[in-house]
């Protein structure tokens, strides 16, 4: 009996010598490889750094779940695909913000339904992936100067941020504008963000219940309304009521429609 115990414990003792001599720089690597913080789930990163795997683009699918240093930006038009997609941006670059309802997902639905979204732009990076939005829509002045828009909701996702994507949206929301013929733009927004566009609060043009500081013009012509501006009634959408902009509709009756084409 002593010997068949002895057998077999030498035998594991002399097993797990060979295992720990043919073995041990795989031991090695998965010790690294666990104190490795942020890159556990990234089997492709120790292998590649021990040159197992050369530097062969990874595949596809993580490629998707990163964030490119560079990556492409492209500036298009919404598409009926895209709806979902932008809401989730939507929803994801407002959720943090304290002075948000967080209810601007509805508005800029409410827009859609309204065929109130004139302008409505997403930003996609490599390999389509939907990073960013903004849309602009009809407003009223209750001087009756016409075909002035209302800039907003804009949403870029929290990791893409100050990447200059939110800029790309803006300009480019701007020249499709003054393409459609409109006479300028304003927006309610940080008083911080959007002077660089050439944005301005001007004296005599206001928004009701919004500070003076906060609420921007850029008039395209030169001429600047004055009195009281008036956003769509999508504005007030909080996903609970239908038909948003009616009323909106009526009062913009003057302009010939609500939106122009893209
Ligand atoms: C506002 C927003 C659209 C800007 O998009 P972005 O791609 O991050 O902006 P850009 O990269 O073009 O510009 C970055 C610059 O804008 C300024 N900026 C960005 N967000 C800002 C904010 N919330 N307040 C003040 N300044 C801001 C900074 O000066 C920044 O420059 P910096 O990187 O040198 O500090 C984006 O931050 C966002 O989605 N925020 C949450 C939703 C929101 O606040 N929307 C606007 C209200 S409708």
């Amino acid at each position: 009996m002593r010997r068949y115990l002895f057998a077999n414990v030498s035998a594991s003792v002399l097993f797990l010598a060979v295992v720990l001599l043919l073995e041990w720089p795989l031991l090695l690597l998965l010790l690294v490889g666990a104190r490795r913080k942020g890159r556990r789930d990234d089997p492709y990163d120790l292998l590649r750094r021990v040159r197992i795997v050369p530097a062969f683009p990874p595949p596809p699918e993580r490629m998707r779940n990163e964030i490119p240093m560079n990556p492409k930006i492209v500036i298009r038009n919404e598409t009926s695909a895209d709806v979902g997609a932008i809401g989730e941006v939507t929803i994801a670059a407002f959720r943090t913000l304290e002075i948000s309802n967080h209810t601007e997902q509805f508005i800029i639905d409410a827009l859609r339904a309204a065929k109130a979204l004139t302008v409505s732009l997403v930003a996609e990076v490599d390999y389509g992936r939907l990073v960013g939005h903004v849309a602009f829509s009809p407003v009223v002045m209750s001087d009756g100067t016409p075909s002035w828009y209302g800039l907003g909701p804009v949403s870029v996702l929290p990791e893409h941020q100050r990447n200059g994507i939110g800029y790309a949206l803006i300009k480019k929301g701007l020249s499709r504008l003054k393409e459609l013929n409109a006479r300028g733009c304003c927006l309610v927004g940080h008083p911080e963000y959007y002077r660089k566009f050439g944005f301005e609060n001007i004296p005599g043009l206001v928004h009701e219940g919004v500070p003076q500081e906060v609420f921007f013009a850029l008039s395209f012509d030169g001429h600047y309304p004055q009195g009281e501006v008036t956003f769509h009634e999508g504005f007030k959408a909080n996903g609970n009521q239908e038909g948003a902009g009616d009323a909106f509709s009526a009062a913009l009756g003057r302009s010939k429609s609500g939106s122009l084409s893209k």
